[in-house]
């Protein structure tokens, strides 16, 4: 089958099941072509909440299509590759986390939305990189915070808040690979670009940038700015939107090898087969999703 006759029967498909398609920012460009929506993990949970559609098919790694489930549970929600999932998500679990706050009676622990939906069950409230400075900043100053599983993004924000944190030994193995010395050599090559990264991204690398945003805030960044030219520090697929939404624009990637393999793993056919086959569910247990909504609820609120 050729491209556009997949692209057809998904949206065949689509209709005749009810479904929708939420896809990440970060996944391959044919597949948020098909996509009903595109956005950064906040937004995405967002919709996930809102929209009417019995099936959600969720183009992004695990630990979103669990979110959607959280949210919607009476909802079939599909994970078209069910090995795309997130390493940094895999860095922390509940019962680790249980054993860990034994050091911090009292501690609020505040969690990365990247983090699974066991480790979900054992935190106080969730945030993403789109409001991360807001959740945290929201908790009272006599309280120590916890944060988990991104030592980058926790720091980031605590320097951001001026505020100490216990940050977890986790980080996203794409964002590590962005280097300061890279942004130094970007910056030089092309002067009158702008440096755009993300909040996943090492402290000293953040400290060099013009801003540092989850990935839908860039977008937004990039359509207000006067610049013509933008290096961009995060994971590859970003391009594909900025540039279709920006096409008088220029993007330099940071580094071609700022992919997230997880992410390209979805493929078009996926998608199809997905639809197809009603693959793969995701499956959660009646107390998991209970005690996972908690957080979540509590950072949409
Ligand atoms: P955003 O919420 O900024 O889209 O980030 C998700 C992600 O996985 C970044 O690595
Ligand atoms: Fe996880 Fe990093 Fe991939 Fe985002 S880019 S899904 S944080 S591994």
């Amino acid at each position: 089958m050729n491209t556009e006759s997949i692209k057809n029967k998904i949206f065949e498909l689509k209709k005749e099941k009810n479904a929708i398609i939420l896809a990440h920012n970060y996944v391959l460009g044919e597949v948020q072509e098909v996509a009903d929506f595109c956005g950064d993990s906040l937004e995405l949970s967002r919709k996930a909440a809102d929209i009417p559609e019995k099936v959600i098919v969720f183009a992004g790694v695990k630990f979103m299509a669990e979110t959607a489930k959280i949210l919607s549970p009476e909802k079939t929600v599909l994970h078209p590759v069910k090995e795309s999932g997130c390493p940094m998500a895999d860095m922390a679990s509940s019962a680790e986390l249980k054993e860990f706050k034994k050091k911090y009676p009292g501690a609020v622990a505040v969690c990365y939305v990247n983090s699974t939906a066991d480790l979900k069950t054992e935190v106080d409230i969730c945030c993403t990189s789109g409001n991360a400075e807001k959740i945290t900043a929201g908790i009272p100053v006599n309280k120590q915070i916890i944060f988990l599983p991104d030592k980058n993004l926790g720091a980031n924000i605590a320097k951001k808040l001026n505020r100490e944190m216990i940050l977890w030994d986790g980080f996203c193995p794409t964002h590590m690979r962005i280097t300061s010395e890279m942004i130094e050599r970007k910056g030089k090559e092309f002067p009158d670009a702008e440096t755009v990264v993300h909040l996943e991204c090492l402290p000293e690398v953040v400290d060099m940038a013009d801003a540092a945003l989850s990935t839908s805030g860039m977008l937004r960044y990039v359509r207000e700015s006067e610049a013509k030219q933008f290096i961009i520090g995060t994971e590859i697929g970003m391009i594909y939107r900025l540039q279709k939404e920006n096409p008088e624009k220029q993007f330099i990637p940071i580094s071609e090898q700022a992919v997230c393999m997880n992410m390209k793993m979805i493929e078009l056919e996926d998608i199809l087969y997905s639809l197809e086959n009603m693959q793969y569910k995701i499956e959660l247990d009646e107390q998991t999703i209970k005690n996972a909504k908690r957080p979540i609820l509590k950072m949409l609120e």
